[in-house]
Parts: C-alpha cells; structure tokens; sequence
C-alpha cells in the first residue's frame, strides 16, 4: 500500500495561478505529500481560485459546497482555498461564515508562508484566515513543482499598476514588482540546464518589467539577456499591453533567434471611447500602428487578443468598430469574454450597464467573423511545413502527438514518444479553427 499522504489541488484562472499552484506542489511536495486527482482520496484539498469574472468565483462557490459530504466521511480531510477570489476581504469572510468546514483560507501574497499555514490548519479546530492587503517584497527560493520537463512558467513581475476599470488583479494581486533579472536569468539558466526547451515569462504586464527597479532596467533587456542561454529554444512571454508595446521592443525581438513570433497584445475594444473608459491608454489608431510595426518588422508572425463585449456605454456603433478591427487585423485567433461586473472597480458603477441579452448577442457575432478568420489563416498553413515542440500526447486522442509551432498554434500528428520534447518538423495536411492536423516529415525548415 501507498503510505504517502496525498493533495488534490484544483486551480482556476490565469497562468500567474496556474505557476502558484506548481509553488504549493513544491511546498506540499516537500513535506511528503503526493498529488492525486481524484479529490476522494486525498488529505489535503486546496483550491487556487480566480476573481475575473463572477462565472469563475461561482464556481467555485458550487465545488466548496460540494466538499462538505468529503468532509463528512473524513473529518481529517484538510480543505485550504487561496488565489485571488479570497483576496477580496468581503468575499473570505463569507467563505468563512458560510462553509465553517473549510480549514485554511490565504491570499496571494503570503504564497510563501503556505508550509507554516497548514500547520496551523491541522493543529487548529476553528479556520485559519490570513490574507494580507499587499505583499511585502518579491520572495525568492520557493519550491517549485514542474511537471513536464519541457514548457516552464516563470515570473518576472507580480502585481499591476494599470488599474483598467473593470479589473479585479490590480485588487487582488497588489502593486507591480519586478524580480530581480539575476534571479531570474539564474531561474532560466537552471531550466534550460534541466533540458528545457522553452519557458514563458508571467506578468500581469510585461512590457513594464524593470521599471521599479531602476538602472535602465527594461524588458527588452531582460529578453536580449535571455536570448544568449545555451540550450533554451524559446522564449515567450504574456501579457503584453499595446500602450507599452514600442519599436525598441519589435527590434529585440526582430533580432532574438529564440523570442517566438507569438504576439499576444489583448486589444479590449476596438472603440477609442470604449478604449479611453476602460483606462486601457492607448487608442485604436495607436494599436493598429503597433500591429503595423509587429507585421512589418517581422513578417509571419502570429497576433492574438481578448476582447470584453458589453463594456457599461457601449453602443452598436462602438461594437461595429470592435468587429472591424478584427477584419482589419485578422488575428490568428482572440479571447472573448462578456463583461463582468467586479464589485470595487470604476466600470462597476459606471451608467448604460448593458443587458445581459446584448450582450451574448454581441459576443455571438464577434466569435463567429473570428473563427472564420482562424480558419481561413489556418487554410493557407495547409502543405507547409512548420516547426514543432513535441509536448507529449493529445488529450482527445492518445495515438496523436501534439506540440506548438513558434507562432503558438497546436498541431496535432502522429508520430512515436522518442520524439516528445523535441523540435521536429511537420508538415500541415489539414486546417481546423483552433489547431492544425499534420504529418512528420524529414526535411529540416528554417527557423520560423
Ligand atoms: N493582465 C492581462 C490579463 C488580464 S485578465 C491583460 O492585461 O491583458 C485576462 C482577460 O480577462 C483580460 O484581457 C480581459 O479581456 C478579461 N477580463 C478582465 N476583467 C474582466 C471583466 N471584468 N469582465 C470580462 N472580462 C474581463
Ligand atoms: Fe487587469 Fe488591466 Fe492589469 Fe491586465 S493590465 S491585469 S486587464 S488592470
Ligand atoms: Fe484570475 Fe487572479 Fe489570474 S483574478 S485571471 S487568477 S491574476
């Protein structure tokens, strides 16, 4: 029998939430514990949560709920909740009122002080809350738990400054820090000593890396650095925002033989109104230019997006500039999302609040001139041969191997598992609105 104690641990939201997880892996990891997926047989449940839209903390309002028969048949189980949605004050001390049965709630920025707080937990019989309004500076050395051995997350800012009126993070994840660029140049060099293949550096921002840290600091720089590891293949990067987004940058980037040709530049709107009230900074005419430079400077590169559909004042009119630009732009494929009122934020309690119906209408039309654009981008990939890291087995079907082209699309193919973890070429036999089918082949491609 297996004497390992055993977590579960449910993550929501971005990938900033998906990397905390891989930090209380580490953690629990280190204290013995083995991660199960079925939530029955566990000692320990934690849900890493996500307050970006209420359909995110609803349900995890539902799963709580449903941990309380677990809790029942074993009163030993430990159930911990942290992430962004328990950073809200209100909203943790309802967790706490409302499911007394939940052993551990924390927040975001006391992260590292999880092996202490689940002490804490199993030794007391009333819930331990702590959540801390800010964190203090930027904690190096935690345990990270890394699964695949290729693809790695690394942080390179925590927090955000923007403060776009409808967002929660700048709430719930505090203001921006940067880690230090030998921290993080020593955090690659060791993944790309390990055998990785590509990491993707987090921020809620970053294009504006550095600027806390002074000395001509910058991410161009930062990315420039990088690019001289030995062994590391690719580099990406997310979020971008289209304000800071500047030439200088395109350049590094124009030159880097390892920074992917991905451009992941979240637009929003495609109104200069929608844009000014949402306190995005940038305007239309300013985006489309950044998305001029990008497609001049360095061609074939892909550009994808989010979209908010239903922003308070938005009208038909500002909604068609939203889909022209998608015409104009032809992105390789967008992130659409419905509004969602965040109790807190400016947009909250702006005027014209727009009806539920509209709004799913609205998104209706944006998702459907969209996925024939992905479409038709992806028709012309058909016969030609593009670059592939081999990531491991597809989800759906188990006799296929997928992998990512440089420009971030999935393709699926067949092929053997010596393969996985590797760059190998694949030509494209058939095109879907969100991957790409294809076959191996032997002749070697150029690097894009
Ligand atoms: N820092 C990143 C990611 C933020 S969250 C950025 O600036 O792009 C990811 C996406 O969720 C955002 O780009 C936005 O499109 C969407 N989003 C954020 N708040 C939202 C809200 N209140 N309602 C609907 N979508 C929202
Ligand atoms: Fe939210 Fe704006 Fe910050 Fe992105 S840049 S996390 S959308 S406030
Ligand atoms: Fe959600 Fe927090 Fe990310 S609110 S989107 S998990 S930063």
């Amino acid at each position: 029998m297996n004497q390992h104690k055993k977590f579960h641990l449910k993550t929501f939201g971005c990938q900033m939430n998906v990397h905390d997880s891989e930090v209380l892996a580490g953690f629990l990891e280190g204290l013995g514990y083995q991660e199960v997926d079925d939530v029955k047989e566990t000692d320990i449940v934690i849900m890493n949560t996500c307050a970006i839209r209420q359909k995110a903390e609803e349900k995890v309002v539902g799963m709580i709920g449903k941990l309380k028969k677990l809790k029942r048949e074993n009163p030993s189980l430990i159930i911990g909740i942290c992430g962004c949605m328990v950073q809200q004050e209100k909203t943790a001390e309802m967790i706490k009122s409302r499911f007394p049965y939940v052993d551990l709630i924390f927040g975001t920025h006391n992260l590292h002080r999880f092996s202490e707080l689940l002490t804490e937990a199993q030794e007391s019989r009333e819930t331990i809350l702590d959540i801390w309004p800010e964190g203090k500076e930027v904690v190096e050395g935690l345990p990270i738990s890394r699964k695949d051995g290729i693809k790695a997350w690394v942080n390179i800012t925590y927090g955000c400054n923007n403060f776009c009126s409808y967002c929660v993070v700048p709430y719930v994840r505090g203001r921006e820090k940067s880690r230090e660029i030998v921290n993080i140049m020593m955090e690659v060099e060791g993944l790309a000593k390990e055998g990785y293949k590509e990491v993707t550096l987090l921020g809620q921002n970053v294009n504006s890396y550095g600027k806390d840290l002074g000395q001509g600091v910058s991410f161009a720089l930062l990315l420039e650095k990088m690019g001289n590891i030995q062994g590391l293949e690719r580099i990406r990067y997310m979020t971008s925002h289209p304000r800071d987004f500047n030439r200088e940058l395109i350049e590094v980037i124009s030159r880097s033989q390892k920074v992917c040709e991905h451009f992941h530049l979240p637009i929003q709107s495609g109104s200069s109104k929608i844009l000014d009230k949402m306190n995005r900074g940038y305007t239309r005419e300013h985006y489309l230019k950044v998305v001029a430079d990008i497609q001049k400077m360095i061609p074939n590169s892909s550009i994808t997006t989010d979209f908010i559909v239903g922003f308070p004042g938005e009208t038909e009119e500002d909604f068609l500039d939203t889909l022209e630009i998608v015409e104009k732009v032809r992105f390789d494929a967008s992130f659409t999302f419905i509004y969602s009122v965040r109790k807190g934020t400016k947009a909250a309690d702006m005027p014209n609040q727009i009806p539920e119906e509209v709004k799913k209408e609205r998104l209706y039309r944006l998702n459907e001139i969209q996925n024939r654009i992905s479409r038709e981008i992806h028709e012309v990939l058909k016969g030609s041969i593009v670059n592939v890291l081999v990531e491991g087995f597809s989800r759906e079907n188990d006799s296929y191997l997928t992998g990512r082209t440089r420009t971030n699309k999935l393709v699926n193919f067949t092929g053997n598992k010596e393969i996985v973890g590797k760059i190998i070429p694949v030509k494209i036999t058939e095109a879907k609105t969100w991957s790409l089918d294809g076959e191996m082949v032997q002749e070697t491609v150029r690097k894009r």
